[in-house]
């Protein structure tokens, strides 16, 4: 698992000024059939080790500081893999935030 942390402008939208985080690994990767529902509250593929609530509460938290999650992924055998980018906004004069 790498973490990186750099300034960053969005990429898209608005192209406001502020944080990128990237949380790569090189696991089994997210199938084209999971990845719509990664972010739903319970939705896990572990069974009973699972509490599919993670996602749901980083999507939750990134979205309530006005930021975005977005996640790539590969099950390809032999380089499969997720990387997880979270973008947050830096706060204005006068934002509250
Ligand atoms: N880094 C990852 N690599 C592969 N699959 C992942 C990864 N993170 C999340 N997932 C997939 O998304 C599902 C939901 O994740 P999460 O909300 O963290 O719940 P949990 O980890 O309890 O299952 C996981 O069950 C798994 O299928
Ligand atoms: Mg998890």
């Amino acid at each position: 698992m790498h973490v990186r942390i750099s300034r960053a402008l969005e990429w898209a939208g608005l192209g406001r000024r502020g944080l990128r985080v990237t949380f790569a690994d090189n696991g089994c990767g997210i199938s084209a059939a999971d990845m719509p529902r990664i972010t739903e509250p319970f939705f896990t593929t572990k069974g009973t080790a699972g509490t599919g609530l993670g996602l749901a509460l980083v999507k939750d938290t990134v979205e309530k500081h006005h930021g975005v999650l977005r996640v790539r992924s590969s099950t390809k055998s032999g380089r499969s893999g997720s990387v997880f980018t979270i973008f947050l906004p830096a706060a204005s004069c006068g934002s509250g935030a």
